[in-house]
Parts: structure tokens; C-alpha cells; sequence
């Protein structure tokens, strides 16, 4: 396994004290997959994400346990200097908003020169770079600006970036958000043709199921702090196993069915400070009985591969009340 996170807490400071809001995380990438992290605003998914390469501003969070193994070292413990020989080359991300990312007063040449492992040749490796994201047009433009490209440009000089050092794992985190549907389109292909040519194993961060249903093999979608549900992606669309994950697929607009409003999940996610008893999905949860106060629900296997925190998920699928797609 190249990745595997091992209940991972982060806290944050808010009010002048701490709140958890990673509140035990596992997950496991293995080369050449990619996991769709998925969940509602603030559930702690780019959190997660930055702390795999220990990204947290120690001034406002810090990781309070856990374990992030990657190639078997736990990243938690490597000091400074290893540190930096695995974020940005062989860990590397990208975010939402790459005209931000970018340095406006470097050219696309330089920046992608910045993030090469091999400073010989490098006009041969950035035009090779610039080839392989799709940006032939700018290969030779040594003195091409950010602000010279469209925003789906940008997004490819990052991707460019990225993949300039041949990382082994790649963070999206809602990679495509910005970007008109078209291109969107175009950025997740682009990110699938360099999954398979490189063998890169993807974290990919969004708060759209349909976008990580197009391109993730495995989804883990989080909720409160936790993955409260994870699985092959195929098991997922015609069987999940939570009812969180149930009505988050019921409140896509469905193309067939324009006209009929969808079906958001009532209620909102609760504050980390505030979180209920038991299961944290109850306040908003159609299924709830008194016993899913009880106590917090585990992560558990409910079939091949497939893991859920509902308490009574067996139940309502063997009842029909819960039927798969
Ligand atoms: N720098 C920070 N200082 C204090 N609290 C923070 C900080 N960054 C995030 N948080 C809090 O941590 C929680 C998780 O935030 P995070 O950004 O990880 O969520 P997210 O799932 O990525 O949301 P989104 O979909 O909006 O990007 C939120 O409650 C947020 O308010
Ligand atoms: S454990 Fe209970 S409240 Fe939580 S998701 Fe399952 S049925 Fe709903
Ligand atoms: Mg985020």
C-alpha cells in the first residue's frame, strides 16, 4: 500500500480552544488508484488532506494522533529535511483556484523549472511537461504569464507543476470547481490519461459525487470529521450502505428528471463544537431510532470491501426499506 492513514486526529483552534475536527480517519491509497474523497462543506476533507504532507499551520491546528505511512514511513515522524524531499515531489497537489496558485510574476517556464527533480536540460523536460498537460501552444513561450492563460490553461500548468517531479501520490483537492463544465471535462480526462500512463495514485477532494463518480475507483465519503462510509466505486452507485451516502446520491439533479426538484438531505452538518451523541448523521438521519444515540457507530465491513458507520444498514436492506439502485 503506498498510503495508508491510521486514525488521524486533527484539531483546530477556534475560540481559544481546541476542536477536533478530524476526529479519527483511515484511509489507504494504493499506486495507481484513485480515492474519491467526498462530503459536505467544512466535514474536514481538505484538513485531511493537507495533513498528509503535515500542511497544518502549526499556529492554528496541529494533528493530535494517528499514523500517515507512506512507502511504509511514517510521515508524522520524519524531521524538516525529509520532509521536503517528499511534499512537492513525491506528494504534490493541486487546488481549487490555480490563477491563485500561480506566482504572477513568474512565467509558466519558471515555475514549472522550480518544481523539476533534475535541473539539467530543463527547456526538453518543461516542453515535455507542458506535451503530456496540453499546453503544446505554450512549448517555447519562455516568457508566457499566468494572466496569459484561460483558467482551464492554469489548471494544466499546475497539473504541470505537480507532475514535474514524478510523484508517486497526487492531492486534488476540488481540482475542477472553478472551471466551466467543458473544461472541467477536459481537466478530469487530462487527470485520468496521466493516472494511467504514470501509475499515480490520487487523492481526489470534492464535494460533487457526480464528478468522483466519473473518475475515482474507490469513494470515502466523510461526514462530521469521519469517513462514515467507503468502498470500490461500483458498490457504492448500486448499493450504499449509509443513509448519509443515500442522500447525498438522491440530491443529484438528475438530467432525466430536470423538472422535479431533488432531493437535498434536511437539516445541516453540525458544528465539531456541538456534535450530538451517538451517531453524528442522527439529527438529519430518516432511519434513526433511539439506539444510534447510544454510542458512536464503527466503521464497519458490510460486504466485500465496503464499510459503513450505520448502525442498522443489514437491517433496512433485508427489510427492503433500503433498496440498491
Ligand atoms: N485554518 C483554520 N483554522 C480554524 N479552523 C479551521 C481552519 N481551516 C479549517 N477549519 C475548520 O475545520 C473544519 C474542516 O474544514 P475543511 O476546510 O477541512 O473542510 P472541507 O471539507 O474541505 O470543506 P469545503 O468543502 O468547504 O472545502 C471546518 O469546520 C473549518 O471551519
Ligand atoms: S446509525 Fe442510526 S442515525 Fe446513524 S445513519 Fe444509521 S440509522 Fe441513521
Ligand atoms: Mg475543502
Amino acid at each position: 500500500m503506498l498510503l495508508q492513514i491510521k486514525n488521524l486526529k486533527i484539531n483546530y483552534k477556534s475560540d481559544n480552544r481546541m476542536v477536533e475536527v478530524v476526529r479519527g480517519v483511515d484511509l489507504d491509497i494504493d499506486r495507481g488508484e484513485c480515492v474519491g474523497l467526498i462530503g459536505e462543506s467544512g466535514c474536514g476533507k481538505t484538513t485531511a488532506g493537507l495533513s498528509i504532507t503535515k500542511l497544518i499551520p502549526e499556529r492554528k491546528g496541529n494533528i493530535s494522533s494517528g499514523e500517515i505511512l507512506f512507502a511504509s514511513n511514517d510521515i508524522l515522524k520524519l524531521n524538516p529535511e525529509e520532509l521536503r524531499n517528499i511534499r512537492g515531489k513525491k506528494i504534490s497537489y493541486v487546488f481549487q483556484e490555480p490563477f491563485s496558485s500561480l506566482n504572477p510574476v513568474f512565467t509558466i517556464y519558471e515555475q514549472i523549472r522550480e518544481s523539476l527533480e533534475e535541473k539539467d536540460n530543463p527547456g526538453r523536460r518543461i516542453a515535455e511537461i507542458l506535451k503530456s498537460v496540453g499546453l503544446e501552444k505554450i512549448i517555447g513561450r519562455k516568457n508566457a504569464y499566468p494572466h496569459e492563460l484561460s483558467g482551464g490553461m492554469q489548471q494544466r500548468a499546475m497539473i504541470g507543476m505537480a507532475i514535474a517531479s514524478r510523484p508517486d501520490l497526487l492531492v486534488l483537492d476540488e481540482p475542477t470547481t472553478a472551471l466551466d463544465v467543458t473544461v472541467q471535462r477536459q481537466i478530469l480526462d487530462l487527470i485520468m490519461e496521466l493516472k494511467n500512463k504514470m501509475n499515480l495514485a490520487i487523492l481526489f477532494i470534492s464535494h460533487d459525487l457526480r464528478i468522483v463518480f466519473n473518475i475515482a475507483d474507490k469513494i470515502a465519503i466523510m461526514y462530521a470529521g469521519k469517513i462514515i462510509e467507503f468502498g470500490p466505486k461500483e458498490k457504492i452507485v448500486s448499493s450504499p450502505a449509509h443513509p448519509y451516502t443515500i442522500g447525498l446520491i438522491d440530491s443529484i439533479p438528475s438530467l432525466e428528471h430536470r423538472k422535479k426538484p431533488f432531493n437535498a438531505i434536511s437539516g445541516k452538518a453540525p458544528l465539531f463544537s456541538e456534535l450530538p451523541q451517538g451517531c453524528k448523521f442522527y439529527p438529519r438521519c430518516r432511519f434513526r431510532i433511539d439506539k444510534c444515540t447510544e454510542k458512536e457507530p464503527e466503521l464497519r465491513d458490510v460486504s466485500g470491501g465496503q464499510a459503513s458507520r450505520c448502525i442498522r444498514i443489514e437491517e433496512l436492506k433485508s427489510n427492503g426499506t433500503i433498496k440498491n439502485r
